[in-house]
């Protein structure tokens, strides 16, 4: 499987401490925690003695402890105490599988499988200054990741699942863009949409010029630039990440990394908008059927207008993806 040579974000990073938090990337069950030097680990959810769950366990002094009978686990995930047998020095055998993790855009990321270096996906706004990061989410959502990448490429929505903030029945012509292959997914330019309330800071109805990049088969990210004349903070723009988990096939946990010209909002209020705006989305992308997205473009119907989902189908038929699709 493909898809486990990649990163992927697993949990907040904020919310790894050293009390044994469990995940599932991939139907892997994890568990991450902190050890002594505040490094963040990812294991398999599993003893190796009589498969207890570590996550039920807890941090003794750096090491991992599990909670049936008290096995300790160093950071390399090597047993090194047995309490039944204080004597007895654990061969390598005794030890958990460990996971590559690293920390970036304020999220814990996991890679499962793969030789060597995988780079990170790139969201362009991490290191703009001028724009300021506030994580929302986690959101648990019963669909799969690449209908959730789907939905947020799609622009034609807007005007009914979004009616009064993203776009409005009335206006629901969508004016030609241009969508280009990139090495990590696609990339959509030209985008305009007419928006009622585009974002926190709007006065009025404007057009808002968007782009559009997938950076990895579950990862995206947009610009958005309302009209100036539209917004009452001065040279408002924005850049939302999408980073999802594919827990199952069919279950993705996401969370929305907002990078905004507005250093003054507090932190609440730049995520209610993303919350209103995402939980108008949920119902709908949950309803879709069937949850796996298919990749044959004779499965669903398509129009021109269509077309950035019609590329991210051809993108993933590619490079082969196989979780949370109909190949
Ligand atoms: Fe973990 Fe026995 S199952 S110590
Ligand atoms: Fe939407």
């Amino acid at each position: 499987m493909m898809e486990k040579e990649l990163w992927h974000p697993v949990v907040l990073s904020e919310s790894v401490t050293s009390t044994p938090l469990a995940g599932v990337l991939l139907e892997q069950p994890l568990v991450l925690w902190r050890d002594g030097q505040g490094r963040v680990q990812a294991w398999g959810d599993q003893c190796p003695h009589r498969g207890a769950r570590l996550s039920l366990g807890r941090v003794c002094e750096g090491r991992l402890e599990c909670p049936y009978h008290g096995w300790q686990f160093d950071a390399v995930g090597q047993c090194v105490h047995v309490p039944a047998l204080p004597q007895f020095v654990p061969p390598a055998t005794h030890a958990v599988k460990t996971f590559a993790c690293t920390e970036r855009n304020g999220l814990v990321w996991v890679r499962l499988a793969g030789p060597g270096d995988a780079t990170l996906p790139a969201f362009a706004a991490e290191d703009d200054a001028q724009l300021r990061k506030v994580n929302c989410g986690p959101y648990d959502v019963a669909a799969s990741a690449p209908r959730i990448i789907e939905n947020f490429l799609d622009m034609v929505h807007f005007g009914f699942v979004h009616e009064g903030w993203l776009g409005s029945r009335d206006v629901a012509q969508i004016a030609e863009y241009a969508v280009e292959a990139t090495p990590t997914g696609l990339r959509a330019t030209g985008c305009k949409a007419v928006q009622p309330q585009s974002n926190l800071h709007s006065t009025t109805a404007a057009e808002v010029a968007y782009t559009y990049e997938v950076t990895a088969p579950y990862t995206a990210q947009l610009t958005k630039v309302p009209d100036a004349a539209s917004v009452a903070l001065q040279g408002y723009r924005e850049s939302i990440g999408l980073f999802i988990c594919p827990v199952t096939p069919e279950q993705s946990r996401v969370w929305f990394r907002l990078a905004v010209a507005d250093f003054t909002s507090p932190d609440q209020v730049l995520r209610d908008f993303q919350h209103t705006i995402f939980t108008q989305d949920q119902p709908v992308l949950e309803s879709q059927s069937p949850k796996r997205l298919p990749l044959d473009l004779r499965a669903e119907v398509h129009t021109a207008v269509d077309k950035a989902s019609s590329a991210y189908r051809r993108f993933l038929k590619q490079q082969n993806v196989s979780f949370g699709v109909i190949p």
